[in-house]
């Protein structure tokens, strides 16, 4: 503690895209001190430590053992984050891992099982709970003002550069349909029940989509609608609605409303996410951090329960197993 103020020295695993945001909150962070950074990849993994100044590694466990890191944050893909994070438990550090949990019922109940026997904390990083936009409509379902859900709708695109990136190890399903599972089910205390249709349509473009509708536990009804389709440089677009008995809450982002024209294009910077200001990570990524960090120093319970992780591992299974799969060319 110094000041009062927590301090923990954070290991950060996978130097990706994701892992090097977060080492960057990190390392712009009152709460943490980035101790570390580990890739499989030599190369990645020593641009991002010198860039951040912490030592790089290509062995996790010779990284724990050296630099005794307080908590470790997984960013490995969607289907790697069993390993990494069942070895930093099993050193007995938290974890905050990123979504999905898993993308196996087992595996993501390997990894809470053994947070709890190694008595460690275990987080997924389910990032839209820290956007203001998701919360607001969170607050608005729970003060009962719109009566109970009734149908909820959601999507979430990105750019077509994100399928060349992960389309080796994911699918929009896992990879970004998860974001909707988790918000249906976070604002109804549901859970995916039954499933109508569910399509995964992979395009030789390289734009691919998932989408499907069906019952949540609570009888309400969902439609969700995901994927990599954008043109390069578009700002991811979201939107989510909440149909109740008496009222409708919807909230959605296909803009900042900070728009920056230079010649030939027109930039639409992201102020939610992880927006970059005067050098450091603020946003939902930065309130997630302090939050894990927190709940961690403080013993206090995580946002995001290993419950509701492992549930939205659970349903996102179920609409994989009804899922029909069709090729566009
Ligand atoms: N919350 C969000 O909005 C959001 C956004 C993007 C990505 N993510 C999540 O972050 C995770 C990483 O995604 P990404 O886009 O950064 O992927 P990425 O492919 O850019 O990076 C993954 C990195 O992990 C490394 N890696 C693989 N296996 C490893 C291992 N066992 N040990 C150490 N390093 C390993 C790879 O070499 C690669 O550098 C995924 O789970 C993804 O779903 C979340």
């Amino acid at each position: 503690m110094e000041g009062g103020t927590p301090t923990m020295r954070v290991l950060v695993v996978g130097a990706g895209l994701m892992g090097g945001l977060h080492a960057k909150a990190v390392k712009h962070s009152d709460t943490a001190t980035l101790c570390g950074v580990v890739d499989l990849d030599i190369a990645r993994v020593g641009v991002v430590a010198a860039d951040l100044g912490a030592p790089g590694f290509t062995d996790l466990s010779r990284a724990l053992a050296e630099l005794k890191p307080d908590v470790a944050i997984i960013a490995t893909p969607d289907s790697a984050h069993r390993v990494p994070a069942s070895m930093a438990i099993e050193a007995g550090i938290s974890v905050l891992v990123e979504k999905p949990l898993a993308t196996t019922v087992d595996d993501a109940m390997s990894m809470v099982e053994l947070a709890e026997r190694r008595r460690v904390g275990l987080m997924t990083a389910h990032l839209t709970r820290f956007y203001p936009r998701y919360l607001a409509v969170a607050d608005a379902v729970e003060s009962g003002d719109l009566g109970a859900p009734v149908m909820l709708t959601t999507s979430t695109w990105g750019p077509r550069g994100l399928g060349e990136r992960v389309s080796a190890t994911t699918n929009p399903l896992w990879h970004l349909a998860i974001h909707d599972i988790d918000t249906i089910q976070w604002l109804t205390g549901g859970v995916i029940a039954e499933v109508d249709g569910a399509q995964l349509i992979e395009s030789a473009s390289g734009a691919a989509a998932f989408a499907a509708t069906g019952v949540l536990s609570t009888g309400a009804g969902f439609h969700l609608a995901a994927g990599w389709t954008l043109p390069e440089g578009a700002a991811p677009r979201w939107d989510l609605k909440v149909h109740g008995e008496s009222g409708v809450a919807q909230a959605a982002w296909s803009s900042d409303g900070v728009a920056v024209y230079t010649p030939g294009r027109v930039d639409n910077p992201d102020c939610l996410a992880w927006p970059e200001a005067r050098g450091s990570i603020q946003g939902a990524l930065r309130a997630e951090l302090d939050h894990f960090i927190n709940s961690t120093v403080n013993d206090r319970p995580y946002a995001i329960t290993t419950d509701e992780a492992v549930d939205a591992v659970r349903s996102a299974a179920l609409l994989e197993k009804c899922s029909s799969i069709r090729r566009v060319s």
